[in-house]
């Protein structure tokens, strides 16, 4: 049995820097032909020649791989500095809280901060992504304590497109839907679609599947598959594959590695709740016409065929070590 798919898009993934990359992009590759690459690299991407350069490199590691250029929004940029961003190609910027996540140390204390960014990005037709927790609550409730600055930026800002990253929380998928559908959309990870509480910490502690923000309850978890189920088109794919080594793993960093197995772990779920054709709308189209990209002309194709997920990529270990996946993507 064989499923095609136009070739899917990554909306979220993490690709670092230096040398780490070079197999980061090349593991992407094999199934995505375009990645929003997150900008909290070390040292972030928050310039024009950044941006050039991030994608120079990419290219370099993997020629079949386009990135969508995306910046971190800095507390003091100005209209100016937006304009030149987009001039470089970018089509976002990224907004993380202070201390909400990995790299975000540099981020904005408040909100405010930012207005003139978000001025600059509805006036020209950026999106906003942001990584929707408040950092100063308590975990499980993190994500629902950021609504209220996403109302504030959504009534200063009411034409400006946002995207809820990685949505976690069964009240955040009503949350979206409060909004304009042009308006808000959703990145759904593979691991918020998987696991719950149990799987991270019901038996040992599983530091492989700890991200940000944390994977919820089976109720929360349910909904967003529900939601994602159903082909509805403000919910598409965006995996926040976002690698540690292994000591900074056991150091407490943050962040799952999925993208080398990810479509085919979408298509195994999906075919197993009977949904396999709202793959593609997830994987392929929805992101790109809510950022108005144009849709890839490539596809994959994959193959009815058992296999394990390995237990590393690289020095990398993956989230869905040792699970067995029903489709595979055929070379
Ligand atoms: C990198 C990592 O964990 O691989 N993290 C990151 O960019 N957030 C750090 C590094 O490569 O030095
Ligand atoms: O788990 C996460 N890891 N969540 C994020 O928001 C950031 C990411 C990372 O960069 O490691
Ligand atoms: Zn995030
Ligand atoms: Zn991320």
């Amino acid at each position: 049995m064989e499923h095609v798919l136009i070739k899917p898009d990554d909306f979220h993934i993490h690709l670092r820097q230096g040398k780490e990359l070079v197999n980061y992009a090349r593991d992407a590759s094999k199934s995505f032909a375009r990645v929003l690459a997150m900008p909290n690299t070390i040292p972030p991407v928050t310039s024009p020649e950044d941006i050039k350069r991030y994608a120079s490199h990419i290219k370099k590691a993997a020629p079949s791989l386009d990135l969508i250029p995306v910046f971190k929004i800095m507390p003091d940029m100005k209209e100016q500095d937006i304009t030149l961003l987009k001039k470089a190609g970018a089509i976002a910027g990224k907004y993380y809280p202070r201390g909400a996540t990995t790299n975000a140390e540099d981020g904005a204390k408040d909100v405010e901060s930012v207005f003139p960014a978000l001025a600059a990005m509805e006036k020209i037709g950026l999106v906003l992504c942001f990584h929707g927790e408040e950092p100063s609550a308590s975990v499980l409730d993190r994500e629902r304590a950021f609504f209220p600055v996403v109302e504030k930026i959504h009534k200063n800002f009411p034409s400006l497109k946002m995207v809820f990253e990685h949505v976690s929380d069964k009240a955040t998928i009503d949350f979206v839907h409060s909004f304009p559908d042009n308006i808000m959309a959703a990145t759904v990870t593979l691991h918020h679609l998987l696991f719950t509480l149990d799987d991270l910490m019901g038996g040992g502690l599983n530091p492989h599947l700890f991200c940000k923000p944390v994977v919820k309850t089976k109720a929360d978890r349910d909904a967003i598959r529900e939601v994602v189920f159903s082909g509805n088109s403000r919910f598409f794919f965006g995996s926040d594959s976002a690698p540690h080594n292994m000591e900074k793993k056991l150091a407490g960093a943050a962040g799952v590695y999925t993208a080398p197995y990810a479509v085919e772990a979408l298509a195994t779920l999906f075919y197993n709740n009977g949904v396999l054709e709202k793959l593609e709308g997830f994987t392929s189209v929805y992101g790109a016409d809510f950022y108005g990209l144009p849709r890839n002309k490539g596809t994959i194709c994959l193959v009815r065929r058992e296999w394990i997920v390995p237990e590393k990529y690289g020095d990398i270990v993956s989230a869905c070590s040792g699970m067995k996946l029903e489709w595979k993507i055929s070379q």
